[in-house]
């Protein structure tokens, strides 16, 4: 505990510094504090690959990650969140881990499961564990909520989705790799050759092991955008397993190149702080090349 607190102090110290530097004083503070935390950045990518049946042309997928509720994030910004992934549409929704910020001290269950159950998406809701899903012995908590609220849960395990034509993609999920045991021959074991499939990871780092496999593309949470950042040099704190591919889409290995799309995230952690790295709501678009 007091080794988490000295972290703490050091990093508020840290940040405090750094906002004189700049200039930015304590409006920079309440910027980093109220402001940026609250906002939220929509952003649209597109998922071509032939693989992809031609009926999945247009399939819309929307993706939040580490909300870690109960550390600053509420239930109250949680529902406008939930209100704006229905109004997208989509035909599949997917959660990339980091659901409470320590599942074993959350005291809002009861509120937080209906507004989960609200989430609509007919081709299925997925998700995986983070981390924090996994702390303080909060595995069976989150998987509970998770499959109550009708979210499949892909620990090291694969699902077809599939079009009435008869078309299917894969959709793998592994476990986390801080916490978890992460395992990707587990996760391939029952995916046919040649079919188009996604990996989630809460983790992005393991991009690096899963471009060794069969797997298009990969799609990430954990880092937080780095959730506090200093221009020109980058994130204050990057967690392990977020730190070679701390945002956005990447392009790894050459002969069959794995995509990975690493979001933002939603809450924050450690620090009440957001600071050029805005809460992150991804869209992704099927498409057949
Ligand atoms: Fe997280």
């Amino acid at each position: 505990m007091a080794n988490k607190l000295t972290r703490r102090t050091f990093l508020k110290r840290t940040f405090g510094s750094f906002l004189t530097v700049l200039g930015l004083g304590s409006g920079g503070y309440l910027y980093a504090n109220r402001i940026e935390p609250t906002l939220l950045d929509i952003k649209q990518q597109q998922i071509n690959h032939p693989l992809i049946p031609k009926s999945f042309d247009g399939m819309k997928i929307v993706q939040f990650s580490d909300t870690h509720l109960g550390f600053q994030y509420n239930l109250t910004q949680f529902k406008k969140l939930i209100n704006k992934i229905n109004k997208l549409q989509p035909d599949v929704i997917l959660f990339t881990g980091d659901l409470m910020d320590e599942p074993n001290k959350y005291r809002e269950m009861n509120q937080l499961v209906p507004l989960l159950e609200q989430l609509h998406a007919p081709l299925g809701k997925f998700c995986i564990f983070g981390n924090h899903d996994h702390g303080g012995y909060g595995s069976e908590i989150y998987r509970n909520i998770m499959e109550t609220t009708n979210f499949t849960v892909l620990l090291n395990e694969s699902t077809a989705i599939k079009r009435k034509d008869g078309g299917s993609i894969y959709l793998l999920g592994i476990d986390d790799a801080m916490l978890g045991k992460p395992d990707l021959p587990l996760a391939l074991k029952n995916v046919p050759d040649n079919r188009f499939t996604i990996l989630l990871s809460h983790a992005p780092d393991l991009a690096d092991d899963a471009a060794n496999y069969p797997i298009h593309w990969q799609i990430s949470g954990h880092s937080h955008g780095g959730q506090v950042k200093i221009p020109f040099i980058g994130a204050l704190v990057k967690p392990p397993f977020a730190r070679n591919y701390p945002e956005g889409l990447y392009t790894i290995g050459v002969d069959n190149p794995l995509n990975l799309y690493v979001n933002r995230g939603i809450g924050t952690t450690r620090l009440p702080f957001r600071f050029m790295a805005v809460p992150e709501l991804t869209i992704f678009t099927l498409n057949s090349d």
